[in-house]
């Protein structure tokens, strides 16, 4: 099955809405900061264009979307405040699969650009906002139009489930995947232009490492014990594939290498807590299998509720919680992240 037709982040701003749950990733778009201001300075360094064409990948909705638009303009504005020189114009695309919430993204426009305004005053470029409906396994802009590519979170979600009797077929799948992102994207970013890509991944070759899926080991925990009760058929449990893969730096290389069109520029690694920290905002009043399960659900349950029903979605993501603080009181796992840097052959 295609995921454009089930995977959208929960939408509005309701308790289990990715705008509300959304914690883990800001902190992971923080963590790789460095990185993105890196890359900019350089092509900056190399390319000054009067018109920037800036793209985020898998944007998603809330509040982390126009917050990485804002870092990226500040880093470019600031180059040009040291150099004394005025700030380009900016095109700044935002992509996500056609079923995200990109109403809540519009809605907030206005106050955002009259944020810049008030900021800026009059020497700040023009500013032009678009969605970008569409997979990023494919085509989505016009020829040598971007100078900047980010993407976080997103790069982990395969285009499609994989047949689960091939033990290959997640590997093969992502290798078909990264290798027509790539490409879709040379056509696209300018020569010397630069992509930061952040997802999940693992340290070992081993695709069955936990590290890589155990979070989903815990959630089949959850849908067996549902079994169990007979509250949900075996085989629809069995039938359920996850189209997430997490690869390792090995695989990340090995595909640039073979697509061609990219140099690396930088691969590191960093991990982060399942539950976000100490730093989320109800840290105080839920457990963490309880942060762990609102983080997850606000991401996975459009493709659940596809496949089981909604029915059964606050008694499983109950369950899922109660076996993740189970698991986190034996032992502090942590998701393995990697942020690559990558720029444009000329
Ligand atoms: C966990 S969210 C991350 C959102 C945001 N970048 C952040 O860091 O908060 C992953 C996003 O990737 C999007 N996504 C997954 N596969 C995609 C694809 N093939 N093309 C475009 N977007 C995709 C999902 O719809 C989802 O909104």
């Amino acid at each position: 099955m295609e995921v454009l037709q089930v995977l959208h982040m929960n939408k509005g701003a309701g308790e289990t809405s990715y705008a509300q749950n959304s914690t883990v990733q800001s902190n992971i778009i923080s963590i790789t900061k460095p990185t993105t201001e890196e890359a900019i300075l350089q092509l900056l360094c190399t390319n000054f264009p009067e018109s920037i064409g800036i793209a985020d990948l898998g944007c998603s909705c809330g509040p982390n979307v126009l917050s990485v638009i804002s870092e990226i303009m500040d880093i470019i504005c600031g180059k040009c405040k040291h150099l004394g020189r005025p700030t380009p114009e900016f095109r700044v695309y935002l992509n996500d699969l056609p079923s995200n919430d990109f109403n809540d993204i519009f809605g907030s426009l206005p106050a955002f650009y009259n944020k810049l305004k008030e900021e800026n005053g009059n020497g700040f470029g023009p500013c032009f906002i678009s969605g970008v409906p569409g997979s990023f396994y494919g085509r989505l802009f016009p020829g040598k139009s971007l100078h900047f590519v980010h993407s976080s979170s997103s790069l982990h979600w395969l285009s499609q489930t994989s047949p689960p009797w091939v033990l290959d077929a997640y590997s093969l799948q992502f290798q078909k995947d990264f290798s027509l992102f790539l490409k879709s994207r040379s056509e696209e970013v300018v020569p010397g232009g630069r992509m930061v890509l952040s997802f999940m991944g693992r340290r070992s070759t081993d695709p069955t490492t936990e590290e890589s899926c155990y979070h989903w080991e815990l959630l089949a925990q959850a849908l067996m014990s549902m079994v169990l009760e007979g509250l949900v058929e075996e085989e629809k449990v069995d039938s359920f594939n996850a189209p997430y893969y997490a690869p390792c730096p090995e695989e990340l290389k090995s595909e640039i290498q073979k697509e061609g069109s990219f140099i690396v520029d930088r691969l590191d690694a960093f991990e982060i807590d399942w539950d976000g920290g100490d730093n989320i905002c109800n840290a105080g009043t839920l457990s963490s299998g309880q942060r762990v399960s609102k983080t997850i659900r606000a991401v996975v349950e459009s493709m659940l509720e596809s496949h089981f029903g909604r029915v059964i979605m606050d008694d499983l993501f109950q369950r899922f919680s109660m076996i993740v603080d189970d698991h986190l009181s034996r032992t502090r796992t942590k998701y393995f992240n990697m942020v690559l840097s990558i720029v444009k052959k000329d």
